[in-house]
């Protein structure tokens, strides 16, 4: 099983609606790929966990580093 950690600041501001529907959107999507872990918003930024085969979440994080909501720290 293969984790993934990344924080990154969030471009605008996300209020609870905005980031309950993100975070329920993205478990939603990640229980199709049988991943699994977290997502945190906290002062401005976000904490995600990502856990599962390596390649799926090689494949989802390409696709979540390019979400202009976010910019990802290289
Ligand atoms: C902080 C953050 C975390 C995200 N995490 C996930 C995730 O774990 N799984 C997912 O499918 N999409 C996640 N997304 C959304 C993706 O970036 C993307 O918008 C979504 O996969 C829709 O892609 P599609 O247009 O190919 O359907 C996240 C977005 C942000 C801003």
């Amino acid at each position: 099983m293969h984790q993934l950690i990344y924080v990154s600041p969030a471009v605008m501001n996300f209020a609870k609606p905005e980031f309950m529907e993100l975070a329920l959107h993205t478990g939603a999507e990640n229980v199709k790929f049988g991943i699994t872990g977290m997502l945190v918003f906290k002062n401005g930024s976000f904490m995600q966990v990502l856990e599962g085969n390596k390649e799926t979440i090689k494949t989802l994080y390409a696709k979540i580093a390019v979400d202009p909501r976010h910019t990802l720290v290289s």
